[in-house]
């Protein structure tokens, strides 16, 4: 079947064409509009600007990905889009154009949840060990997400714990933008961070050597980006709010930030809070193995901490390829694929939702 997956819940215009059969996914074509030049401007997404960028992109990256996979609109089986959850303008161009479509060339329409379609990007392709079978592990890192699941079949996921405030990809572009790195700062700060470890420990010039052999003397101290409760849940906010304290405070006395080991710093604390959720996940629920996704999961250091985790517990660990970690099309017509095998049909009063519930 060729599913046509649609994504248009941020900041990134997304259409691609999936072949998918009872052998796997076959992905055909990946068109996609970033607004990122639009919204650098302001320093984060702008929501009125992102459902016009979209309502202009839409119809044009529609007809390019057709043409990319070789394909007709009539040779469509499936029409797959993101519902929820996102930015609620930005949303609606989407669902509206998939169900006019739909509705016009009389194909089945699904609804797909933005989290469920990251994780369904580890099965179109994957770096690392092959996806586990349920029941596994999702850990989805986003812009607007820090969540983990357990993933009881395609189409069932059940959150046990979030974040209670900002997401991990938040407080990276927040705390980013203060160190000179243009939006969305997550990469520059991975490669910042790398450069950082390389200088300071040499001897083991990544995150765990850090962890290990600089961080317990380090001047630089940061909160951990975990509730101390007991719960699985994450907290970035205090995380970024002393991260930028420390840097407003630098700037008024004139003291000098040494940029790159800031951020080792803070990509430390981040990935050993999240790691250590992930660990108490796997002590607590009886688990198959662990997928990353999200944009936050193309983060070198996170994933080589995950990886060692996983080794150590003898469970596989599975994440998308950078290109698919942010926002794209296949992981929604992936995710589609599922839904419509599950029978989960939308219909015609389909709507979008901000929310993570619709
Ligand atoms: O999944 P995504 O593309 O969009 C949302 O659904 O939010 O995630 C975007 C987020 C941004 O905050 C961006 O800074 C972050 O992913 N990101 C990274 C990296 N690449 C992208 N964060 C850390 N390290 C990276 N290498
Ligand atoms: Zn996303």
């Amino acid at each position: 079947m060729y599913i046509l997956g649609i994504e248009s819940s941020c900041d990134e215009t997304a259409v691609a064409v999936l072949r998918a059969d009872e052998s796997g996914y076959f992905p055909l074509s990946d068109a996609i509009h970033s607004q990122i030049p639009l919204h650098r401007l302001y320093g984060g997404v702008v929501p009125e600007i992102a459902g016009r960028a979209h309502t202009e992109a839409i119809s044009g990256l529609t007809a390019s990905a057709l043409q990319s996979a070789g394909i007709d609109v009539s040779a469509l089986g499936l029409v797959a889009v993101t519902s929820h959850p996102g930015l609620i303008g930005a949303l609606l161009v989407g669902v509206n154009f998939a169900k006019s479509l739909a509705v016009s060339r009389g194909l089945p329409l699904v609804a797909v949840d933005h989290m469920k379609a990251h994780v369904a990007a580890a099965s179109v392709a994957s770096v690392f060990d092959p996806v586990p079978p349920p029941p596994y592990l999702a850990l989805a890192v986003s812009g607007g997400h820090t969540s983990m699941y357990i993933v009881e079949d395609d189409v069932t996921f059940r959150e046990i714990g979030a974040t209670r405030d900002d997401a991990a990809g938040e407080a990276f572009d927040k705390v980013g933008r203060l160190l000179g790195f243009s939006y969305p700062a997550g990469a520059a700060f991975d490669r910042a961070s790398a450069e950082a470890y390389a200088r300071l420990c040499p001897e083991e010039p990544t995150v765990t050597g850090y962890i290990r052999r600089v961080r317990p003397h380090a001047a630089l101290r940061l909160p951990a980006p975990v509730m101390g409760d007991g719960s699985l849940d994450f907290s970035f906010s205090g995380l970024k709010t002393a991260a930028v304290n420390l840097l407003h405070h630098a700037g008024q006395t004139g003291e000098a930030i040494d940029r790159d080991a800031f951020c080792a710093a803070f990509t430390a604390e981040v990935t050993e809070g999240i790691c250590s959720r992930v660990r108490m996940a796997l002590e607590r629920h009886t688990l198959h193995g662990v997928v990353a996704a999200g944009g936050v999961s193309a983060n070198s250091h996170l994933r080589e901490r995950l990886r060692a985790l996983c080794a150590e517990t003898g469970l596989p660990f599975s994440a998308p390829p950078p290109a698919l970690c942010g926002d794209n099309g296949l992981m929604v017509a992936a995710q589609g694929y599922r839904e419509y095998r599950a029978g989960r049909l939308a219909d015609s009063s389909l709507n979008a939702s901000a929310a993570d519930e619709p």
